[in-house]
């Protein structure tokens, strides 16, 4: 959980893990100038899939975008850190929370958060149907 420190500045989570770290160059972004929402979301998307993969062992497939904040823009030159946990586990699904943080350019080591989200994968098998999550990794 994080905790506002200062403006915008807040402390990094210590509950979550820190699944994906990226830098996004010019040719992520949109017509303002700023980071192209659908390039954050395909960013949010691989993170959230690390931890699922730590229970899925194997093929999996994201079902939804639950919710989905764009708290603050992405500049170029941010140094983006994503932070994720496990919400809920399923049957065949894991859903996950993930935070990215963005430490601004010449800004390094003060954090803001610029997005947050919610997303569920589905364990499938060969046929891309949805398979149980193995039980030996619950
Ligand atoms: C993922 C997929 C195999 C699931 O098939 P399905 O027939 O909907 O499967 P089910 O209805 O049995 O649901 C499977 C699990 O997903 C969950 N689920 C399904 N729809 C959901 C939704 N809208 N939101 C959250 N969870 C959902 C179910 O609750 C279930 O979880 P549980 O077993 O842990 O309770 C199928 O929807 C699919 O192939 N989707 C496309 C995936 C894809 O291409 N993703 C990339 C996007 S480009």
């Amino acid at each position: 959980m994080s905790t506002v420190s200062s403006s915008s500045h807040v402390q990094l989570p210590t509950d979550q893990e820190l699944v994906l770290k990226v830098i996004p160059m010019p040719g992520d972004c949109n017509a303002n100038g700023d980071i192209f929402g659908g390039w954050v979301m395909a960013q949010v998307d691989l993170a959230g899939s690390v931890l699922p993969a730590r229970y899925t062992q194997g093929r999996m497939a994201t079902v939804a975008v639950n919710e989905f904040i764009f708290k603050q823009p992405v500049r170029v030159g941010d140094i983006l850190s994503f932070f994720s946990k496990v919400s809920r586990i399923g049957r065949t699904s894991i859903t996950v929370k993930v935070e990215v943080y963005a430490e601004r350019y010449r800004s390094q080591g003060q954090y803001t958060k610029v997005t947050e989200a919610s997303l569920t994968y589905v364990a499938i098998d060969d046929q891309g149907r949805p398979r149980p999550i193995p039980k030996t990794n619950e």
